[in-house]
């Protein structure tokens, strides 16, 4: 397997719904996230609709920010139709204004916000030489930028909710990948990307961590959503033999919970996290 993060999947399964699980078919039994609010961006698919189920179904609500708003009405639908509680949220949050939007929205219909899940992301792949300047600008402005909006945006909530909500913590989880941590060939745009989140993270991390706003950062290998299929043609076919194992998008969402739901005096900064097989 290389260190791309997953090619898995190039035509990945529309997604079905979350399937929650829990007493009498309703929202698990594990309210560890009651009364706190999240925003997850990048919801209306793969990592993003498993973590917003996940939070939802430990008692979050949820605010899902993506540009589909189909997939976000299911996946309201869906997490609703369970008791639970979630706020759609259609936004390119390459645009600072809706990506501010987004924040601000969800404090004002959701009353706060405890946690940022930074995962909207794009990973177009192939040589440096000669790549499509759109694809390098499609990801800075949204790997990077749209993060950065967001975070900007929710850092007030998440130190005002730090210091007075009722966990007195807040979290932020910026999704970064494999490839934040080794460049390879053929992933030069993405892994600068993915290693600006990173020592974004660790920074803001330090600055805030008296504060208790716990900065996490995810970096998961292979796993099977649709990231692959906005490459070009080409570079799906360059890419297909390092197909391997793969996780599901619940085994990254799995990991995000776990950091989020950890007591006020522990802070999870890192996680990396392969399929087993994955082996750089
Ligand atoms: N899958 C992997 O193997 C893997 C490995 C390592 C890291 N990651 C990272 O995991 C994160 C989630 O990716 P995924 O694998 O779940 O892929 P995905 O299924 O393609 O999800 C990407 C999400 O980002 C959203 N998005 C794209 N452009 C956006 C924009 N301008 N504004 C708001 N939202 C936008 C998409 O929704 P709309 O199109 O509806 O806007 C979609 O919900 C990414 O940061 C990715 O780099 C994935």
């Amino acid at each position: 397997m290389c260190g791309l993060d997953w090619p898995a999947m190039l035509v990945a399964p529309v997604w079905n719904g979350p399937g929650l699980t829990g007493k009498g078919g309703g929202l698990v039994a594990e309210p560890a996230l009651e009364g706190t609010v999240a925003l997850v961006t990048g919801a209306s698919s793969g990592i993003g609709a498993a973590t917003a189920t996940a939070l939802a179904a430990r008692g979050a609500a949820v605010s899902l920010a993506a540009r589909r708003r189909d997939r976000l009405e299911a996946l309201a639908a869906s997490i609703t139709g369970q008791g639970g509680t979630a706020l759609v949220l259609e936004c390119d949050i390459t645009d600072q204004q809706q990506a501010a939007g987004a924040v601000e929205r969800t404090a004002a219909e959701l009353g706060r916000l405890d946690t940022l899940i930074n995962n909207a992301g794009v990973m177009l792949l192939g040589p440096i030489a000669g790549a499509p300047l759109e694809e390098w600008q499609q990801m800075v402005e949204l790997n990077a930028l749209g993060l950065l909006y967001c975070a900007h945006a929710a850092l007030p909530h998440l130190l005002r909710a730090a210091e007075n909500g009722p966990r007195r913590v807040a979290d932020m989880v910026n999704i970064s990948s494999v490839a934040g941590r080794a460049a390879r060939n053929g992933n030069g745009v993405y892994s600068l990307t993915k290693f600006g989140a990173g020592a974004f993270s660790e920074s803001l991390r330090q600055e805030v961590a008296k504060r208790y706003v716990r900065v996490s950062l995810v970096e998961p290998g292979a796993t099977a959503t649709e990231l692959a299929s906005h490459n070009r043609p080409e570079v799906l076919e360059s890419i297909r033999n390092q197909f391997g194992q793969t996780m599901a998008a619940e085994d990254i969402a799995d990991a995000i919970a776990y950091i989020i739901t950890r007591p006020r005096h522990v802070a999870v900064n890192e996680i990396l996290i392969r399929p087993t097989e994955q082996e750089r």
